[in-house]
């Protein structure tokens, strides 16, 4: 019911998505999710998370056209942009789920962008507890999102929650400890990269050995 609620949003959202996180922040959303996508190997099974219209699909495409993809969004809206914006590619797996339909398969690699802050903390931490079982032991975790270390930060974020909340119903209205989620499961910082002034990270993970 809840998740019904949230796909019919995002649904709602999905033609304005692109261009309006574009008018809020130029580029820098796109250029962040991109700039460790160099980690990525041709022979990588990847699962990209609440991959949305599509935009980061196409520059991964366009570094490793035959790359195996599982790209799963609650939205339908979302995927069939997402499909057609990239022509519909036979290697990719167009999932409409949540963390809950991913393939039985384990990955190399794991996307997530601007999806961890979608869940408050406890959410957030079942949600990574139920990837856990499709991670392989040498899985790369790209994540990028928001931080909040800035009185700036906090009163941007607020705002960007009460407009989701509005349009989407999503559960949470404060940016959840996304990064000590991550370490609490086990995944260890290998490098990161952070941009708009500080406010949005991007991440490299890896399970600590
Ligand atoms: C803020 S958008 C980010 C989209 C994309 N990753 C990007 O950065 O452009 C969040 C996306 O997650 C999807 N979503 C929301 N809740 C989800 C869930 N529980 N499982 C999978 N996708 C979800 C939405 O439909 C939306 O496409």
């Amino acid at each position: 019911m809840k998740n019904t609620r949230i796909s019919r949003g995002y649904n709602r959202l999905a033609p304005f998505y692109t261009v309006s996180a574009k008018l809020v922040f130029g580029n820098t959303l796109q250029r962040a999710q991109e700039f460790f996508l160099d980690q990525i190997r041709d022979s990588d099974c990847v699962l990209i998370l609440g991959g949305g219209s599509g935009e980061l699909l196409t520059a991964l495409l366009r570094q490793h056209p035959r790359v195996k993809i599982d790209y799963v969004d609650i939205s339908p809206r979302m995927i069939e942009l997402a499909r057609r914006k990239n022509h519909n590619p036979d290697n990719v797996n167009f999932i409409i789920g949540t963390e809950r339909q991913i393939p039985g398969e384990t990955y190399s690699v794991v996307i997530t962008n601007f999806y961890l802050d979608l869940f408050n903390d406890q959410t957030l931490e079942r949600v990574i507890h139920q990837l856990k079982p499709h991670l392989a032991t040498n899985v790369t975790w790209l994540a990028t999102d928001f931080v909040s270390e800035k009185v700036w930060h906090k009163v941007f974020l607020g705002m960007m929650y009460a407009f989701f909340k509005i349009v989407t119903g999503i559960q949470t209205h404060t940016l959840p400890h996304w990064q000590g989620a991550l370490t609490k499961a086990g995944m260890q910082e290998q490098i990161s990269k952070k941009f708009y002034r500080g406010f949005i990270k991007s991440s490299v993970y890896k399970i600590v050995q």
